[in-house]
C-alpha cells in the first residue's frame, strides 16, 4: 500500500472537519477517507449525527481521530426519508454546525462535506473556511446527475425502458433510460421524480465547491472523470479508499454477525453465493419469494444478509423460517455481514448485489463476479457499467423473477470469462492504491491542496 510521504508527521495547523451524509453508504467511505488523512499527519474531526452515534454497534476510532455529533432534528423513532432528513438537517443541524465551526477550541481550517449537503458547504464558505465536496457515488452516476438538465431537455429523463440516451457525454451508445439515477419508489415518474430533481440540484451545487473528491479511480472511470473535471475547479479520484484503510472495526449501524465466517470455512472454494442488497433497499414479500426460489433453484449454498427492515411487513424471524422451510435450501441467513471479510473469503463464488457503489468497489477489489439487482440512486448506472463496460458481472435490469435470478447466478458462478476480467480489475485496483499508483498520487496531491488551503 502507498504510504503517504507525510505519514507520522502531525501538523497541528491543519484541522479538517469531515462531515458525511448520515447513512451507512456515506459514513463508510468518508471514515476511510478521514483515516487516510490522519495517516498523513492531519488533525481530523469526524462529524456524526447524534441519532447515528447512538446506533453505532462499534465506534472505530483510529488514534488522533476526534468524533463529534450534532442533532439531525428528528425524533429517534421517526423514519428518515432522504428529502425529510435533508430538510431537517438544513434547518435544525445548521446552527450547531455553524457554532462548531466558530468554536475557538481547535479551529477548523478546512471542511470536507458530503456533496449531498449543500448547507454544510455554504456555511463553511460564509465563515471563510474552505470547503471541499466529497461524492460517495461513482463518477458515472455523478456525471449523469450533472447532466440531468440536458437529459430532461432532450426528453431522456429516468424511466424503466431500454431507449438509449445521448444526454450524458461519453455514454452514448450504451446508457439506457432505465440506467439513469432515480428515486426509491419513483421509477415511473420521469422528470417529476422529486428525489432525482433534488439530487441533481445538490450535485450541481457540490460541483461548485473549491474541489471535488470521488471514491473512484481513473482505471475504472477515466472518461467520466474527464467530463466531470470540466464542471469543477479540481477533482481528486482517490479510491477505492477502503483498500488503504487501516480501520480494523467497521462503523456499522447494525450489529455485525461474524459467525458466518466459520460457516464459510466449511465450504469449498467458490461454491457460495453471497447476497446483500445494502443498507437502504426494501423489497416486497413477493420479491423475497421470487428471489429465494431463484437462489434455491441454482443449487448453490448462499449466505444472505437480510436486514431486519428489508422485507416490507415481515419480521426477520418469519423470513428465516421461510428460508429454512424451502426444500433443498442450503442457506445461512444473518442480519448484517462483515461484508469486506466475506468478499475476501475463498468460498465466495459470486456476489448478488444491489450495486451500491461501496459494495461494487469492495467486490471489485476482491475480483469476485457480480450479479446486480439495482434499486435506486446510482445503482442502476453502476449495474450497467458492471455488465456492459467493465464486464465484471451481469446486470439483472431490475427484473426480479426466479428464472432470471437462477440463470444469472449460475452464469456468474461458472463463467471463467467474467471471473478472469474481475480478477484483472482487482489486480489493477491494487496497483492504483500502491505506492506511486494513480490513486495514491491523487491522495498526496489532495493532502498538499488541503494544507495549502489551511494556511
Ligand atoms: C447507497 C448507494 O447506492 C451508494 O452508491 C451511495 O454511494 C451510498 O448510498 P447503500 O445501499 O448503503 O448505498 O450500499 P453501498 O454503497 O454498497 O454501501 C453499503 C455498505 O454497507 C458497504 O460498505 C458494505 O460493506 C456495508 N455492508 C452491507 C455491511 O458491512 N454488511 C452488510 O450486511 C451489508
Amino acid at each position: 500500500l502507498g504510504d503517504l510521504p507525510f505519514a507520522g508527521v502531525m501538523d497541528a495547523a491543519v484541522h479538517v472537519l469531515v462531515f458525511p451524509w448520515p447513512r451507512q453508504g456515506h459514513i463508510n467511505p468518508m471514515l476511510h477517507f478521514a483515516t487516510a488523512l490522519v495517516d498523513a499527519g492531519v488533525q481530523v474531526t469526524f462529524l456524526h449525527t447524534e441519532h447515528n452515534l447512538r446506533r453505532l454497534a462499534q465506534v472505530p476510532l483510529p488514534p488522533r481521530l476526534r468524533l463529534l455529533s450534532i442533532p439531525d432534528g428528528l425524533p429517534d423513532d421517526h423514519p428518515r426519508s432522504f428529502l425529510e432528513l435533508l430538510e431537517s438537517m438544513c434547518t435544525t443541524s445548521s446552527a450547531t454546525y455553524r457554532a462548531l465551526l466558530l468554536s475557538a477550541d481547535a479551529p477548523v481550517t478546512c471542511v470536507v462535506a458530503d456533496g449531498t449537503m449543500p448547507f454544510a458547504i455554504d456555511i463553511a464558505e460564509e465563515l471563510g473556511i474552505p470547503a471541499l465536496a466529497f461524492a460517495t457515488q461513482s463518477a458515472c452516476s455523478y456525471l449523469a446527475l450533472l447532466s440531468m438538465p440536458r437529459l430532461v431537455e432532450l426528453g431522456e429523463s429516468p424511466f424503466p425502458t431500454d431507449d438509449l440516451v445521448c444526454g450524458v457525454p461519453g455514454m452514448e451508445g450504451f446508457l439506457r433510460r432505465r440506467d439513469l439515477p432515480r428515486g426509491l419508489y419513483c421509477a415511473e415518474q420521469g422528470d417529476r421524480d422529486p428525489w432525482m430533481l433534488k439530487l441533481a440540484e445538490v450535485t450541481a451545487r457540490s460541483s461548485k465547491a473549491c474541489a471535488l473528491i470521488l471514491n473512484t479511480t481513473a482505471s475504472m472511470e477515466q472518461p467520466a472523470l474527464a467530463h466531470i473535471a470540466s464542471h469543477t475547479s479540481d477533482v481528486f479520484a482517490v479510491g477505492p479508499l477502503h483498500a488503504r484503510s487501516r480501520l480494523t472495526a467497521s462503523a456499522s449501524l447494525w450489529q455485525e454477525d461474524d459467525g458466518c465466517m466459520a460457516w464459510l470455512d466449511g465450504h469449498e472454494d467458490r461454491s457460495v453465493v453471497y447476497v446483500s442488497l445494502g443498507s437502504r433497499a426494501v423489497i416486497t414479500q413477493e420479491q423475497f419469494t421470487e428471489f429465494l426460489s431463484g437462489l434455491v433453484a441454482t443449487g448453490y449454498a448462499f449466505l444472505w444478509a437480510l436486514r431486519p427492515d428489508m422485507v416490507q411487513t415481515t419480521s426477520s424471524a418469519l423470513l428465516r423460517e421461510a428460508v429454512g422451510a424451502v426444500e433443498g435450501s442450503k442457506a445461512h441467513i444473518l442480519e448484517w455481514a462483515p461484508q469486506r471479510d466475506v468478499l475476501r473469503h475463498r468460498a465466495v463464488g459470486c456476489f448478488l448485489t444491489h450495486a451500491g457503489w461501496n459494495s461494487t468497489l469492495e467486490c471489485a477489489l476482491e475480483g469476485v463476479p457480480m450479479v446486480c439487482w439495482p434499486f435506486f440512486s446510482d445503482q442502476q448506472i453502476n449495474s450497467r457499467f458492471v455488465g456492459a463496460v467493465w464486464r465484471t458481472g451481469l446486470d439483472m435490469k431490475g427484473v426480479c423473477e426466479r428464472g432470471v435470478v437462477e440463470r444469472t447466478v449460475r452464469e456468474a458462478m461458472v463463467s471463467d470469462k467474467i471471473r478472469g476480467v474481475a480478477q484483472a480489475m482487482a489486480q489493477q485496483l491494487r496497483l492504483d492504491v500502491a505506492q506511486a499508483g494513480p490513486s495514491s498520487s491523487e491522495l498526496e496531491r489532495l493532502v498538499r491542496f488541503i494544507r495549502e488551503l489551511s494556511i
